[in-house]
């Protein structure tokens, strides 16, 4: 079976495990983590493969939106899908066409899937923030396809003529049975296509519950990394709810996983690092590596 893929055959027994056991749990070939374990091949009969070598080889997406890329080793990992959930009205559409725009401002071609709101409301969420979406749209760096009820082929076959680097599905809610979308070929199509193509993919999803209620769906145990948002009262005496984001799961990437507070300004999200909660956790991570050190 490994014959069909010769790019395998150069891998370390190590390697291959590390790749089988991802390719089981996502159902299709990673190219990504693929080309990463094979460049990490070469370089161990060079020199010593550490942590640091790791992360030259794994190259990282900026989300464009302030704060948030220094929570995750400084953006996500190229090729991921990332689901985007949380509970309504908490800034998820918001943060994905942010991304977007930073993809578009770097002649990055970007798709959104919007299957619940027309495509015109999309782009006029978008004027609020001054993001001038319509001249990147006429230059033809941004497709958006509103209320969409396209099929998987027709959706791949947008993604092959297009050519983006940076995709948004909003929301995969539309899947009604979402138990079952592990095992659908016809998802597991999209997701292969998005994985060779090597495109950033943020996946919005919906959760009934806020960010302390641990209860997982299967997206958000086929997706590369979790980006959750909620929105609650820091105070009892509080009148006005904060908005909150917590990245749950990021594979390949030490995580901030601290719930860091949001706003909306009058140009996006913009996240809030309280210092003191910074400091514990930097502090945190510091006693870790000395811990580590130490044992070695
Ligand atoms: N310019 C703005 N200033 C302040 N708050 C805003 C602004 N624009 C949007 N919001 C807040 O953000 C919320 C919606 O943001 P967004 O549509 O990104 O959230 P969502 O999580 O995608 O929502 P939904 O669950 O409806 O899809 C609104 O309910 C509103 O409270
Ligand atoms: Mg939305």
């Amino acid at each position: 079976m490994r014959a069909k893929h010769p790019i395998h055959t150069t891998l370390s027994t190590e390697a291959m495990s590390v790749l089988e056991r991802y390719e089981q749990e996502l159902g299709a070939k990673n190219i990504v983590l693929e080309r990463a374990l094979l460049g990490m091949d070469k370089l161990r009969f060079k020199e010593k493969v550490d942590t640091q070598t790791i992360s030259k080889i794994i190259k990282r997406v900026k989300t464009g939106i302030q704060g948030f890329d220094e929570l995750v080793e400084g953006g996500i990992p190229e090729g991921f899908i990332v689901v985007a959930t949380g509970t309504p009205g908490t800034g998820k559409t918001t943060f994905s066409m942010q991304f977007l725009l930073e993809g578009m401002k770097n002649n990055q071609k970007c798709i959104f899937f919007s299957f619940e709101e027309k495509a015109d409301q999309v782009i006029k969420q978008s004027i609020r923030y001054g993001w001038d979406i319509g001249q990147y749209m006429e230059k033809g760096y941004l497709e958006v396809f509103g209320f969409t009820m396209l099929s998987t082929e027709e959706i791949i076959e947008i993604i092959d003529t297009f050519k983006p680097k940076r995709i948004v599905f909003d929301s995969l809610n539309i899947f009604s049975d979402i138990t079952d979308i592990r095992k659908s070929s016809e998802f597991r199509n999209i997701v292969k296509v998005i994985k060779e193509k090597k495109i950033t993919c943020l996946a919005i999803t919906e959760k009934k519950h806020g960010i302390e209620v641990k209860e997982y769906d299967d997206f958000d145990f086929m997706a590369d990394g979790i980006i959750y948002f909620d929105k609650k009262l820091t105070h009892e005496l509080d009148m006005q709810k904060a908005y909150f984001i917590e990245v749950q799961k990021m594979r390949i990437t030490k995580i901030n996983e601290i719930p860091h507070q949001f706003i909306f300004s009058d140009k996006g999200i913009e996240i809030r690092t309280l210092p003191s909660l910074a400091s514990a956790f930097e502090k945190n991570m510091h006693s870790k590596s000395i811990g580590k050190s130490q044992q070695t």
